[in-house]
């Protein structure tokens, strides 16, 4: 018997108001997350990955919403359901969620220290010397430098990478259930991120949290997840174990992805005729069916 999914995602629909219509951005997604798992999902830009995220978080912007006939499930709960105050309280603990852009997650006139206490004492009631420890010790964690100084900053006195390290560890310190991270790594330097690669591998492992890893990257995919999903202009392309789509991608727009990876030796100019093959082979997909007489 398999177990009940953490998050159940069927035919789900987003669109954006553009003017006075409602323009469909991703179309019927589909996605099962089990407790423990790790699920990439990957596309270029545009195809719809932020939009996804910010659907299942149920953080939409105004000019955004679901459509009905979808199914957005956690843990056996209806979320399309939900109140923005009954989300408040997953959001506080089991669900969360590490933005593209985290300078814009914190808040800029409180300093980091009290920001990530603040999750603890949401999340689980700690307070005082014990949040501060625990504080500590998973800034320690997510590579950052002199974790007390980091906590007396303020959001502006850091660079974007530490930034982006100090929402990484405040998404992990109350052990959520659900965790969903688009492109975290981005700008960090590759040391950092295979750090964070390591931490969230064994965060799972040991707490089955679920977790969908949002990146471009198809090597952080390879190293990490277990399965992926990979979304063109708002559609699933392909969905697969991780090493069969390395194996043997199916679709054509995977294999396009999979050529536009630069190769060890190969020239700009290969690389751009293989980008434009892959072009060629998106706009196939997309042309309409011919007309039946
Ligand atoms: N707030 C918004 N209003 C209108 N259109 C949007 C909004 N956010 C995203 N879109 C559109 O939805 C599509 C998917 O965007 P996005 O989810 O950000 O893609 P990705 O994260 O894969 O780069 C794009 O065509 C984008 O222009
Ligand atoms: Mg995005």
């Amino acid at each position: 018997m398999t177990a009940a999914p953490l998050l159940h995602v069927d035919k789900l629909t987003i669109s954006y108001r553009i003017n006075r219509d409602w323009i469909p951005a991703v179309r019927e997604f589909c996605l099962q997350l089990q407790p423990g798992q790790i699920y990439g999902l990957v596309g270029e830009s545009g195809s719809g990955k932020s939009t996804v995220a910010l659907a299942l978080m149920h953080y939409l912007s105004s000019n955004g919403r679901v459509e009905s006939g979808g199914v957005l499930n956690f843990a056996g709960e209806d979320l399309l359901a939900k109140s923005n105050a009954d989300m408040r309280r997953l959001w506080a603990k089991r669900i969360k969620f590490v933005p593209q852009n985290a300078g814009a997650a914190l808040n800029p006139s409180i300093k980091i220290g009290r920001q990530v206490t603040e999750v603890l004492k949401a999340a689980d009631g700690i307070e005082g010397n014990a949040a501060y420890d625990a504080m500590i010790d998973m800034f320690h964690h997510v590579n950052l430098v002199d974790p007390e100084r980091v906590a007396e900053r303020y959001p502006h006195e850091l660079s974007g990478g530490m930034q982006q390290r100090v929402t990484i560890a405040m998404a992990l310190i109350s052990n959520p259930d659900l965790l969903i991270m688009d492109e975290p790594t981005t700008g960090l330097d590759v040391t950092t991120e295979a750090v964070i690669l390591d931490l969230l591998r064994d965060l799972i492992a040991d707490r089955h949290t679920g977790l969908i890893y949002i990146t471009h990257n198809l090597g952080v995919v390879a190293q990490l997840c277990e399965r992926v999903l990979v979304l063109y202009a708002g559609e699933i392309m392909e969905e697969a174990e991780v090493h069969d789509l390395f194996r043997q991608p199916h679709h054509p727009y995977t294999r396009g992805l999979f050529n536009s990876v630069p190769k060890p030796g190969q020239s700009k100019h290969q690389r751009q005729s293989a980008s434009a093959d892959a072009a060629s082979q998106r706009l196939c997909l997309r042309r309409p069916l011919p007309a039946r007489h």
